[in-house]
């Protein structure tokens, strides 16, 4: 599956969101997150964030390691989201 991490925290451009072809996208306050159950990998999403904060979980950098798990937990409370938003201002 692949995981969002640090650089979408406080950004949230959410152009990731309208490539997904499976809906897999969560959105927490101030970042969004990957359901893996519902990844397939297809890759899209990684080109379209302006800040490259998606990486397939075999490739995440090291000090991010923890996002794996952090996407995988908050994907179980957080709603899904389809559509792009306004960025948050801070990003
Ligand atoms: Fe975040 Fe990048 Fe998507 S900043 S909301 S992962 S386009």
């Amino acid at each position: 599956a692949y995981v969002v991490t640090q650089p979408c925290d406080g950004c949230k451009y959410t152009d990731c969101v309208t490539v997904c072809p499976c809906d897999c996208f969560r959105e927490g306050d101030r970042m969004l997150y990957i359901e893996p159950e519902d990844c397939i990998d297809c890759d899209q999403c990684v080109a379209e964030c302006p800040v490259e904060a998606i990486f397939h979980e075999d490739q995440v950098p090291e000090p991010w390691r923890h996002y794996i798990r952090l996407n995988a937990e908050m994907a179980k409370t957080c709603p899904p989201i389809f559509e792009r938003k306004p960025p948050l201002s801070g990003g």
